[in-house]
């Protein structure tokens, strides 16, 4: 996967980070985002695992519009051309109808969809012209399955599945794929949050309500970003040239649904 070039969002830390790992891994010249300073450390510890890669690290919060508009400015001043999209960033606040205000809808609207169009409008031209790319995005089992307690989540992450499905019908014949990925549970510093957030409300110590969660998946364990990535890094090669258009649940079993 040499002379490719990924933009990975969110990525100084779990599923995105893992990412980055693994694609660097396979040659890709990667673009990692994060709003906080961890980036730069981030940076640092993928550089030192791999001497000779092409690492990039731009500051971005994909709540913000101009932060995004930066994004690209900078990536074009850096004549790079990304033709891997990995469209991820943290997900929303939990929490239900009743707890969510309206500000709230607005912030999710430009961070979990509007980022996604913007960073498409700006890449997937260059794609066509070049015939190739992939867009990976990572989403949630919380799309398919809905939550009460997940009702930003849900929202946004059916409405930008759908806007994908779209897109990728009419630009397949580009050479460009697009597929939604989703988590069910992958141990990282959100799930733990998340996690934290239940023991709180339940009595429970992190450590038990981790164990109660693993024993609900079929296959007893909650992931590693690393289990999670290997089909992001899959469905970005020249192999999986024939796969677009789909969401896939990477979960362990945890939807129940056939189709
Ligand atoms: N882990 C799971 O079990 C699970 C399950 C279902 C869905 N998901 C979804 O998968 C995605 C990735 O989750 P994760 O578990 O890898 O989360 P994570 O461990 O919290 O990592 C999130 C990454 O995104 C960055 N980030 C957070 N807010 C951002 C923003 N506004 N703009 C740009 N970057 C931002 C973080 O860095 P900074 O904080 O430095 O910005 C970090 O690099 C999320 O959408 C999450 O909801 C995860």
């Amino acid at each position: 996967m040499t002379k490719k070039v990924a933009l990975i969002g969110g990525s100084s830390a779990g599923i995105g980070k893992a990412i980055a790992l693994g694609l660097i891994e396979k040659g890709v010249e990667v673009i990692i985002t994060g709003r906080t300073a961890r980036l730069n450390g981030t940076k640092e510890e993928l550089q030192k695992l791999f001497p000779s890669a092409k690492i990039h690290a731009i500051n971005t919060d994909y709540s913000s519009a101009d932060s995004i508009q930066n994004l690209i400015q900078t990536i074009n001043a850096l004549s790079l051309q990304p033709n891997i999209l990995v469209l991820n960033s943290g997900g929303p606040n939990p929490g239900t109808f009743e707890d969510i205000s309206l500000e709230d809808w607005d912030i999710n609207y430009q961070q979990q969809f509007k980022s996604s169009m913007m960073l498409m409008k700006a890449f997937v031209p260059a794609m066509q012209k070049s015939n190739w790319g992939r867009i990976i995005n990572i989403s949630s089992t919380i799309a398919i399955e809905p939550t009460p307690g997940m009702i930003l989540s849900a929202s946004f992450r059916a409405m930008l599945i759908n806007a994908l499905k779209s897109t990728a019908l009419q630009i397949a014949k580009d050479g460009i794929t697009i597929n939604t990925l989703c988590p069910g549970a992958v141990m990282t510093d959100r799930l733990i949050s998340l996690f934290q957030k239940q023991a709180d409300s339940t009595g429970k110590t992190l450590d038990e309500t981790i164990k109660n969660v693993g024993t609900t998946i079929p296959i007893q364990r909650i992931a590693s970003p690393k289990d999670f990535a290997h089909l992001a890094i899959f469905l970005a090669s020249e192999e999986a040239n024939y796969i677009t258009g789909t969401v896939i649940p990477v979960d362990g079993g945890l939807v129940k649904k056939s189709f």
